[in-house]
């Protein structure tokens, strides 16, 4: 990684897409800890790895069950479940605790699902893909092929992307030379908010309302009049169609295209029509689809519950975080960045009967 890797480059689709389509979730982890493909006997064995950690200990589970009853919602859990992880080992090799939290994270999520819909948790099955096994423990059905094959796609496209608020967040909390599961769990909490993982689940209820309606061009101006912003458009770093949205919209066409490929042409017809009002009302800022958009599309068509949308993304993004952890610590130094003061100069303390 270099200090000015942030920006969009042409052609970048054609690279996301080659690995996202044909890897696996363990290709992609291996290639982003050790900075290359792994060969067919290291794939298996990263693959034994994480099927090894994946269970949860008793006291994580316990924090997941307690978090779902009080009405929490996946990230809370996949919070308390990280911060909880440690408990059957001893933390602090970087490697072994990015690795649990990769594992973990996919145990956590379907566990505090099967709460929430008053279940009890699946125990992971070793002899699977990491991705496949998420998916069962999730549903509680081997799931098909294509939703393997979608859902690994998603992963690998959201596995990493440069100094996102999460990926900083981590990176800033292990360069203290905290551990590595303590940035992850960091990172969950930043991932939380709307501003970055937790469009999805409103980007599915926006295209059902839309739905509804009937009228996507009349529904877009009075969200915009209203003040409000359109879940999935818009991007901190892009302004050209954020590339991700293109692998996923590709993926998600696929996975349609079997049945239901009405749902998936409503909602490219919606992306059109919402991205010229926003040209017309907004011409200062260029607004395109980001990585949500399709990311909805796709999970809904996969079955994974609107709830948990934010929680698969940290089911991939998890990757990308320790990957970030292990790349800080070899060669550490302290985040630390500077403030500009623009307050008020000169005050002192003042004694309460002053006030
Ligand atoms: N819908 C409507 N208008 C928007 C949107 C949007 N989605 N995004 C930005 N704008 C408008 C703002 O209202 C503002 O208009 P104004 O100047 O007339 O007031 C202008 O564009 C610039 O807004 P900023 O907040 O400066 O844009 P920024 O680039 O900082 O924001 C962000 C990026 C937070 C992603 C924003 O586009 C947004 O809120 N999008 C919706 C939420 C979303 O999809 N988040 C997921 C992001 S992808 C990820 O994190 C993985």
């Amino acid at each position: 990684m270099t200090d000015t890797d942030d920006e969009y480059r042409p052609g970048l689709e054609g690279v996301v897409a080659e690995l996202a389509t044909q890897a696996t979730i363990e290709e992609t982890l291996f290639l982003l800890y050790e900075d290359r493909l792994p060969t067919p006997d290291e794939r298996e064995s990263l693959r034994a790895s994480l099927a090894a950690n994946r269970t949860l200990p008793a006291e994580a589970l316990a924090a997941v069950r307690a978090t779902a009853e009080a009405g929490g919602d996946a990230m809370d859990a996949l919070r308390a479940a990280v911060g909880a992880a440690h408990v059957d080992y001893e933390p602090g090799d970087p490697a072994a605790d990015a690795l649990r939290a990769a594992a973990v994270v996919p145990t956590a999520a379907a566990a505090y699902w099967r709460y929430h819909e008053n279940e009890e948790p699946l125990a992971p099955n070793p002899d699977l893909r990491h991705a496949a096994d998420y998916l069962r423990m999730l549903t509680g059905e081997a799931p098909a092929e294509r939703a393997v094959r979608g859902i690994e796609t998603y992963l690998n496209a959201v596995v990493d992307h440069g100094f996102n608020a999460s990926t900083f967040t981590a990176r800033a909390i292990v360069s203290t030379e905290s551990d590595v599961l303590s940035g992850v769990t960091g990172a969950i909490g930043a991932l939380k908010g709307p501003l970055h993982g937790g469009a999805p689940g409103p980007v599915l209820d926006m295209l059902e309302e839309v739905h509804e309606s009937g009228d996507p061009e009349g529904w877009v101006h009075d969200r915009l009049d209203a003040g409000e912003r359109l879940m999935g458009f818009g991007h901190r770093v892009y302004r050209v169609r954020d590339p991700r949205a293109a692998v996923l919209s590709t993926a998600a066409e696929a996975f349609y295209a079997e049945d239901d490929a009405g749902f998936f042409e409503s909602a490219t017809e919606f992306e059109s029509v919402a991205r010229d009002v926003l040209r017309e009302r907004k011409p200062d800022h260029r607004l395109d689809t980001n990585v949500e958009f399709y990311t909805a599309v796709l999970h809904a068509g996969i079955g994974i519950p609107r709830e948990l949308f934010t929680a698969t993304f940290a089911v991939g993004r998890v990757g990308g975080w320790t990957a970030h952890a292990l790349e800080q610590l070899e060669n550490n130094r302290i985040v630390r960045p500077r403030a500009r003061y623009v307050g008020a100069e000169g005050r002192r303390y003042v004694p309460d009967d002053e006030r």
